[in-house]
């Protein structure tokens, strides 16, 4: 087996509850990021998740390949926050963990690592895992941003939602979401509730 991980570093000017609002709306992630094409939520509590994701390589975009992915959420001694996905797609383990510190006010650190366990073939190819670690870390970056920055902007207008709710301030897990919502469809989701 070869391990292979890469290190990353980001920065927003965005809370880090709404960079973990961000990450934990599991909708989000097939309207906003292209490659993923369907999440099926399976189990959800206060600080994990458990679901299956359809999701294409770049440039593979007629392949999808379906992943099981298992997420945690855990608060670190020095104030930061960690979103570790264990995840297995086409036979290969891994692991990316995101680690968010507000070093001030509305501005967030982001430390990213994510670790593949390549076997058989794979195991030839670790610098192909690096570059799609980097190609894929950028372009879902990027394309998170303004969707942070609305978030961002959201809690200090102290915006009410279409019932006149206000919108809770404190990040707490699971977020709500509808009852049609696309990632709720899971037989098993459905017979749990
Ligand atoms: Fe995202």
């Amino acid at each position: 087996m070869k391990i292979v991980t890469t290190n990353l570093k980001r920065e927003i000017n965005a809370s880090k509850d709404v960079c973990l609002w961000n990450h934990w709306d599991h909708e989000h992630l097939t309207m906003i990021h292209k490659g993923y094409h369907k999440t099926n939520l399976i189990y959800e509590n206060n600080t994990v998740a458990f679901f299956e994701e359809y999701v294409t390589l770049p440039g593979l975009s007629f392949f999808p390949i379906k992943t099981i992915v298992f997420l945690t959420n855990t608060n670190n001694p020095d104030g930061s926050t960690t979103v570790s996905t264990y995840g297995k797609q086409l036979g290969i383990w891994s692991l990316s963990e995101a680690t968010y510190l507000e070093k001030e006010e509305d501005k967030t650190e982001i430390k990213l690592s994510y670790t593949f366990y390549l076997t058989g073939i794979f195991k030839f190819i670790p610098s192909f895992f690096r570059y799609m670690s980097k190609r894929h870390n950028k372009r879902a970056f990027e394309e998170d941003i303004p969707l942070k920055l609305r978030r961002q902007k959201v809690k200090a207008l102290n915006f009410k939602d279409f019932g006149g709710s206000e919108i809770n301030s404190e990040f707490s897990l699971p977020l709500k979401k509808l009852k049609i919502s696309p990632v709720l469809q899971h037989p098993i989701f459905s017979k749990k509730k």
